[in-house]
């Protein structure tokens, strides 16, 4: 029986993925490095660091890891500044009526996120008080597609893999998750997502109502 969600943070509570971009392009520019769209979608899911070894090795860049530390940091200050931007009004379509639902419902709750940062857009949002367990970067050492993070979330929230349903829009998370063991709601294209139990093009289809119809044996 399904007594808890776990969710992913960038891409399906919020849209930070326009400001790792934006944070991204600056760095990169200041380096002289090429960065567009694409390279940046290759990032979706992925942690600080190996999405700076992700841009590097696109631009064949010679570069120590000290200074890829550096580089990675001052990203991170660019987009760390960003967040202040974020309000109560950023929630993706959806997603602040699902938390209400689960609340309203019993279930438990976790974030399962690789950002570092996730305190910092949970408490843009006023989000907090949905979650019962914050799972970030800060949480684990391995970081998806390792499983570390969602099992980090079933283990705080007392339940066992097969007793949660994740939401995830990286391909990276889709693959952490049915590694672990969970049920599985992706939220994007076939192309990145089409690994998940269950798909829904936005968070504004993946209700707790068709949630539930998709997966009615566990309910
Ligand atoms: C993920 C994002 O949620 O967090 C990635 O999808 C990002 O794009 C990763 O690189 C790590 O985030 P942060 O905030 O720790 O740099
Ligand atoms: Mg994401």
């Amino acid at each position: 029986m399904i007594k808890g969600f776990i969710f992913d943070l960038d891409g399906v509570i919020t849209d930070t993925a326009e400001l790792h971009y934006l944070a991204w392009k600056a760095l990169a520019n200041s380096m002289d490095w090429a960065f567009d769209r694409e390279i940046n979608e290759k990032l979706r899911g992925v942690s600080r660091m190996d999405s700076i070894n992700i841009i590097k090795n696109h631009n064949n860049a010679e570069v120590s890891q000290e200074k890829l530390l550096q580089l990675a940091t001052l990203k991170n200050d660019i987009y760390v500044e960003s967040l202040e931007n974020i309000t109560p009004n950023d929630y993706l379509p959806g997603a602040k009526e699902l938390l209400t639902h689960l609340k309203n419902e019993g279930f438990k709750v976790a974030l399962g996120s690789a950002s570092k940062n996730s305190s910092i857009v949970l408490n843009q949002l006023e989000a907090m008080s949905y979650f019962d367990v914050i799972g970030d970067g800060n949480s684990v050492s391995k970081s998806k597609p390792a499983p570390d993070i969602f099992l980090y979330g079933a283990e705080n929230l007392h339940l066992k893999p097969e007793e949660c349903v994740v939401y995830e829009d990286a391909e990276s998370g889709v693959d952490a998750a049915i590694a672990g063991g969970f049920y599985l709601v992706g939220i994007g294209p076939k192309e990145r997502v089409g690994h998940a139990h269950v798909r829904f093009d936005s968070m504004l289809e993946a209700t707790l109502f068709e949630v539930k119809t998709a997966f009615k044996q566990l309910f």
